[in-house]
């Protein structure tokens, strides 16, 4: 069984997300998804996520080629993460390019290119113009 992990906040579902855990399960046979809890996203970003912890958890887990999402609640706990979940493979985004190498001695780390034309930050922007 060959495992692969992926992280982020995934608010806002939209085609760029799943298209990204379509394809990084594809590299294996089971996908765990590191999901941001409310508290680390606005530590990353700035803002709360639109879309609770538990909205988020309900709508990845709801997706046929993810197998299991946890709450990642801290990013020094990323080498942990990975290897409690026992992942041959860590795939993200392009935009991360480079971020992760530091995990090529626990597993194999991959950067996929980013859908083109959408974000969660661009979709809440559209729908603030739009007020
Ligand atoms: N992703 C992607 N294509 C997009 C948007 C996101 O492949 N168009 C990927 C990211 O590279 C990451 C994962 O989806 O591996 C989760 O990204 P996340 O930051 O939650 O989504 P964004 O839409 O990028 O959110 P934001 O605009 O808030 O940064």
């Amino acid at each position: 069984m060959r495992r692969i992990i992926t992280f982020g906040t995934f608010d806002v579902l939209h085609v760029g997300h799943v298209r990204i855990l379509k394809r990084a399960k594809a590299h294996g046979d089971h996908l765990t998804v590191g999901l941001s809890s409310d508290e680390l996203n606005f530590s990353k970003k700035g803002r709360n996520p639109i879309y609770s912890f538990d909205a988020r958890l309900e709508l990845l887990s709801s997706l046929r080629f993810v197998d299991d999402v946890f709450k990642e609640e801290s990013l020094e706990q990323k080498r942990e993460y990975i290897i409690k979940h026992k992942a041959d493979m860590l795939v993200m985004g392009n935009d991360w390019e480079g971020r992760f190498d530091e995990f090529k001695d626990v597993c194999e780390v991959i950067y996929l290119p980013r859908t083109p034309s959408v974000s969660t930050t661009e979709i809440i922007e559209i729908i603030k113009e739009q007020q």
